[in-house]
């Protein structure tokens, strides 16, 4: 028995999440998972109902769980809310919480959609990068934090951006062990020729080079890896980054892939528990709309079988939700934001209701 925890969030959330829950409930009864779903609040339909973005209830599920699925945060209803508060502070505090400071957002394009992307086909075609971004320090977590009233008597706000050398070395290993695994290749992103923190970033993945002989490190400045990944984004394998640029960095690759609402990440722990949850948020514009595309969290819930449930009929599973979305894209089957015709799209409902008809043993 395994036990999930979903938690949908604000906008789209339970949107996406209904389409993920029916593909994990039909892999469940194909595979024989034995999954044991639970649901819970976060975000600002927490805050709706309770008063805070992260209930002590949806905090304990989600130490209890073995893995966590989260749709998104966040919306206009609460962007008045004081920092600390907001809905947005929910998801901080499940991340830092469960310590899950390992997000691995996987950017790969599917060769269906390469007319989705916003690049030309033979810039992306067969694009496949993995941005490790480290998730629970840096400029989002780093203290002093605040906004104060200053010497001259003006108002100024104030972050620290801020990484131990353990901090460092622990995500750098999972981005070699990654890069390892896949081409060898692996990157990393800094500001060394600005910022100390990541001069000290710089240094300790170098000197941690030296145990894996077998990956050709690389260093980039983030201005310009931003400028590399929409001019040439293939010389991408691995790339690992701080916390403010994987953020910004991913939904930079995610356009490579057609829509940010292709991208899946898993958020991971130091023992493969993990929580995920797609790359985009909770896109109030369309949200009620039943028009999102649902297959970033299916294909996040298939990482969750892949990397933290484990077995092998978890990982069968998770290999045949995958096949599924590729099916449904063969099929011609499009939200709008992957369309090629503007109108010809299909809803969330409906894109997920074909990925679970897709599904199948091998
Ligand atoms: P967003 O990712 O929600 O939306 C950006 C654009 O992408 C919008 O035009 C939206 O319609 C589109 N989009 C996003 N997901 C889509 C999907 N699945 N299908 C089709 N189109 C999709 O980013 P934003 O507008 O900057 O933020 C909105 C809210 O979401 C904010 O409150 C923000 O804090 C929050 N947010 C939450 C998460 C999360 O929960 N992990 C991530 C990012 C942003
Ligand atoms: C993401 C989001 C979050 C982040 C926000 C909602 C806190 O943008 O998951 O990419 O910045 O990490
Ligand atoms: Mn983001």
């Amino acid at each position: 028995m395994s036990s999930v925890l979903l938690l949908p969030g604000d906008g789209i959330g339970p949107e996406i999440m209904a389409e993920a829950a029916k593909v994990l409930d039909r892999v469940d009864q194909l595979f024989g998972l034995d999954l044991q779903i639970d649901h819970g609040l976060v975000g600002g339909a927490a805050i709706d109902a309770h008063g805070t973005p992260l209930p002590d209830d949806t905090m304990a599920k989600a130490h209890a769980a073995d893995a966590i699925l989260l749709g998104a945060v966040g919306g206009p209803k609460w962007d008045a809310i004081e920092a600390g508060k907001r809905p947005e502070n929910g998801l901080l505090g499940l991340r830092s919480g469960l310590q899950l400071f390992a997000n691995l957002r996987p950017a790969i394009l599917y060769p269906q959609l390469a007319a989705a992307s916003s690049l030309k086909p033979e810039i992306v075609s067969g694009l496949d990068i993995l941005i490790v971004r480290e998730l629970t320090g840096g400029i989002y977590f780093g203290k002093p934090r605040g906004v104060h009233v200053n010497e001259a008597g003006d108002r100024e706000g104030f972050n620290t951006y801020r990484y131990s050398e353990p901090e460092i070395r622990r995500i750098a290993a999972v981005a070699f062990e990654a890069a390892r695994k896949r081409s060898g290749r692996l990157c990393s992103v800094d500001k060394a020729n600005v910022l100390e923190v990541t001069r000290l970033w710089r240094e300790i993945v170098t000197s941690m080079a030296a145990d894996y002989p077998d990956v050709e490190l690389s260093h980039m400045y983030v201005d310009n890896a931003a400028m590399q990944l929409v001019r040439a984004p293939k010389q991408f394998d691995v790339i690992v980054t701080g916390n403010m640029f994987g953020d910004i960095l991913s939904d930079e690759a995610a356009m490579l892939t057609g829509s940010i609402g292709m991208l899946p990440s898993a958020s991971l722990d130091a023992n493969n528990k993990g929580m995920y949850e797609p790359c985009h948020g909770s896109a109030p514009d369309i949200a009620g709309r039943g028009v999102a595309n649902p297959l970033a969290t299916i294909l996040s819930a298939a990482l969750m079988l892949r990397y933290s449930l484990r077995s092998e009929a978890a990982l069968k599973a998770a290999d045949a939700i995958e096949r599924a979305v590729g099916t449904v894209l063969d099929q011609g089957l499009r939200t709008a934001d992957i369309a090629e015709v503007p109108g010809q799209s299909v809803s969330t409902a409906r894109m997920g209701e074909a990925v679970v008809a897709a599904l199948a043993l091998d």
